[in-house]
């Protein structure tokens, strides 16, 4: 593209961010369910794996645009605990994609002041993608941008289950008392444990469902479905998501009243 070209669009770039900031409200945690890779390809005639390739530049845009915008937590579902049940050939080419996503993109990532984490069964991912995980995490440690996390070998319920045998072991052992357990103790268990909920959870491709994703943590959360496949969501389409998101009234169970009266 043109220096001209590129600048002008950096220019106007910078102008709706301007704007998304001004309004104030900005979502403090962003997550994102990253759905449509395979319709993509499909639609091209193309083997699904190309759209998870292109779905990786689209994670590398929405990854830049939040920590432009000042968004502390992205959270990314990459592959959750049912997706292992996929055909072996592409649960195998999407460990391969993950692998050298993390290798190529971990300097760029810590040049950008993006700090990566990681919430999942981690354990049960090939040795050379937690190779590559574990260096981009202790590589990033320090970094004081954007904290991007992603969700791998992931599910809502394998968490919670997770935390349920955790919080057993701590009754049995005797450090904690069944009576003294709120959900500020389950919270601790949890991998998302430190974290704020997410303020708004995006899901493309469509679909109507929270596919064992956040279980917990979402219980407040706005929901946004965009028809948009992952691989064609870039910044654009996250500035008029956020967009929306800033003209939402989020209740918490309270009336609307008692909103307006605490500003
Ligand atoms: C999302 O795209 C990526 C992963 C689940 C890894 P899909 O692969 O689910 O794409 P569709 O839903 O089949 O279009
Ligand atoms: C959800 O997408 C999981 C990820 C995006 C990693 P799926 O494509 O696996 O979900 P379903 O099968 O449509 O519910
Ligand atoms: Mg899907």
């Amino acid at each position: 593209m043109h220096t001209y070209r590129l600048k002008q669009r950096q220019g106007e770039d910078n102008k709706i961010q301007e704007t998304l900031k001004r309004n104030g409200n900005i979502p403090i945690h962003i997550a994102a369910i990253m759905d449509g890779n395979g319709r993509w390809a499909k639609k091209r005639g193309l083997p699904r794996i190309a759209g998870h390739k292109e779905g990786v530049e689209s994670v590398r845009d929405i990854v830049e645009a939040c920590g432009q915008l000042g968004i502390k937590y992205l959270t990314l579902y990459a592959f959750s605990t049912e997706n292992w049940k996929r055909p072996k050939y592409e649960v195998s080419m999407l460990m391969r994609l993950l692998m050298r996503a993390l290798r190529d993109e971990t300097e760029k990532l810590l040049k950008k002041n993006v700090r990566v984490q990681a919430i999942g069964d981690i354990g049960t991912l090939p040795n050379q993608v937690q190779e590559e995980l574990f260096y981009a995490i202790e590589k990033t440690k320090s970094n004081t941008g954007l904290v991007l996390i992603l969700a791998l070998s992931y599910s809502g319920r394998w968490e919670i289950t997770n935390a349920i045998k955790l919080i057993s072991s701590a009754v049995k052992h005797g450090e904690l008392e069944p009576e003294n357990i709120s959900d500020r103790t389950v919270e601790q268990y949890l991998s998302t444990k430190g974290i704020p909920d997410p303020d708004l959870l995006i899901r493309t491709s469509g679909e109507f469902r929270i596919s064992n994703f956040l279980l917990w943590q979402l219980a407040y959360s706005e929901i946004h479905i965009s028809e948009i496949l992952w691989p064609d969501f870039r910044r654009k389409q996250l500035y008029e998501v956020i967009a929306d998101f800033q003209k939402r009234e989020r209740r918490f169970g309270l009336v609307s009243e008692q909103l307006t009266s605490s500003k």
